[in-house]
């Protein structure tokens, strides 16, 4: 077996705003109750020509620029994604003809807000294994699509993003050192959208009874979503020979800041080692990991050998992490904007 590394990654995040202000406006709701439950500031809403795979596009196209590879290159691409342009042809199929990487397998992986972290999985089984030597992994979500603005309980949640990396194959004990990845479909009700496919067609009666918007039930969710991301980044630590404290850069899934100090208080991990940037994206699911991976890379926060763990749970429900002993050279800070993006892009949506 040989290994499989982060060689680049990218974010594309929307350009438009929505702040917890905008959402009193729009629901029973206060700035005060966001900010002190969630940690949520301000969230990005997609251009209403944006679709999931122009978001892919933007972040795909930064990850192999700093890869330094040309999209033919790509043997793999896997759209981790809940909220795809449409369920035919898949997200990955239209980003793969947007990027003319012809010549590339291309499919979407449906995990929730762990589907970054499964589509590292997978991309690592995939360049380990000798099936593939470039994977290209994007997380994305336009879940403001799939979120009921007339229900305060999500709907000061959700955010839009997409947040891209490159898997290659390196020398084996660098790079990916080790995956955990569980499913429990038990908890499947706990947060669903529970109409618009064969269980539940679309109808006037669902689209009237707003059954094709995400349902949660958060204070479910909560404890299982501590547990659960505690249990996976012990795992891959210990599989990697480390300890918790050794944890040079901790990203988890961004949902709400308070399940974040709670598995940064269980796992030991210094504050200024877990990241956050919840308060300026909000929970963007399967995106959340990739983009905060490309604002800490980009921001020279990782270095050849930190030791870097990423942990994700979601509905499904999914869990999981990933720990990286990170092999890419350090960059220097790229100078950010007043809105937390670092390049700023032109947000067309590319012809497909
Ligand atoms: N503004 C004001 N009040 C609100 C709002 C709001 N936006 N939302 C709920 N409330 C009210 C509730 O109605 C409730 O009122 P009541 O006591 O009169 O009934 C009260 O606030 C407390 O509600 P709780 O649900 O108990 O609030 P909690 O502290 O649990 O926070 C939250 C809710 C933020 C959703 C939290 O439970 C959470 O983050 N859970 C995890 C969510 C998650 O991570 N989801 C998974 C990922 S998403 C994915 O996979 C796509």
């Amino acid at each position: 077996m040989r290994g499989a590394t982060i060689i680049g990654t990218g974010r594309y995040v929307p350009e438009k705003v929505l702040s917890n202000h905008d959402l009193e406006q729009m629901v029973d709701t206060s700035d005060e109750w966001i900010l002190e439950r969630t940690g949520i500031r301000e969230r990005r809403i997609a251009a209403p020509e944006q679709a999931a795979s122009d978001l892919a596009f933007m972040a795909a196209q930064r990850a192999l620029a700093m890869a330094g590879i040309e999209a033919t290159t790509i043997d793999h691409i896997i759209v981790a994604t809940t909220s795809p342009d449409r369920l035919l042809p898949s997200c990955a199929c239209t980003l793969q003809h947007k990027l003319g990487a012809s010549g590339s397998a291309a499919y979407d992986v449906f995990a929730a807000c762990s589907g970054f972290v499964f589509g590292l999985g997978i991309a690592n089984g995939l360049v380990a294994g000798g099936v593939a030597n470039h994977v290209l992994v994007v997380g994305v979500e336009v879940l403001s699509r799939i979120t009921d603005y007339a229900d305060r309980n999500t709907a000061v949640l959700f955010g839009d993003a997409a947040g891209a990396a490159v898997v290659k194959s390196c020398e084996p004990g660098r790079g990916i050192l080790a995956v955990d990845m569980h499913s429990d479909g038990e908890l499947g009700a706990v947060l669903e959208i529970p109409a618009g496919i064969s269980r539940n067609p679309a109808s006037e009666e669902t689209v009237r009874g707003r059954q094709h918007f995400i349902r949660m039930q958060g204070k479910k969710l909560f404890p299982f979503a501590v547990r659960s991301m505690e249990d996976s980044v012990r795992k891959v630590v210990a599989a990697s020979g480390w300890s918790p404290g050794e944890i040079d850069l901790c990203i988890p899934h961004q949902a709400n800041l308070r399940i974040i100090d709670a598995v940064r208080e269980r796992l030991a991990v210094p504050e200024e080692r877990m990241v956050v940037n919840i308060d300026r994206y909000g929970n963007t699911s399967s995106a959340s990991i990739g983009v905060a991976l490309d604002e800490c890379v980009r921001a020279g926060r990782l270095g050849p050998g930190d030791k870097l763990a990423m942990c994700a749970f979601g509905g499904g429900a999914t869990w999981g992490a990933v720990a990286v002993s990170w092999t890419r050279e350090r960059l220097a800070p790229e100078p950010h904007d007043v809105t937390g993006g670092t390049i700023s892009a032109t947000a067309a949506p590319v012809a497909e």
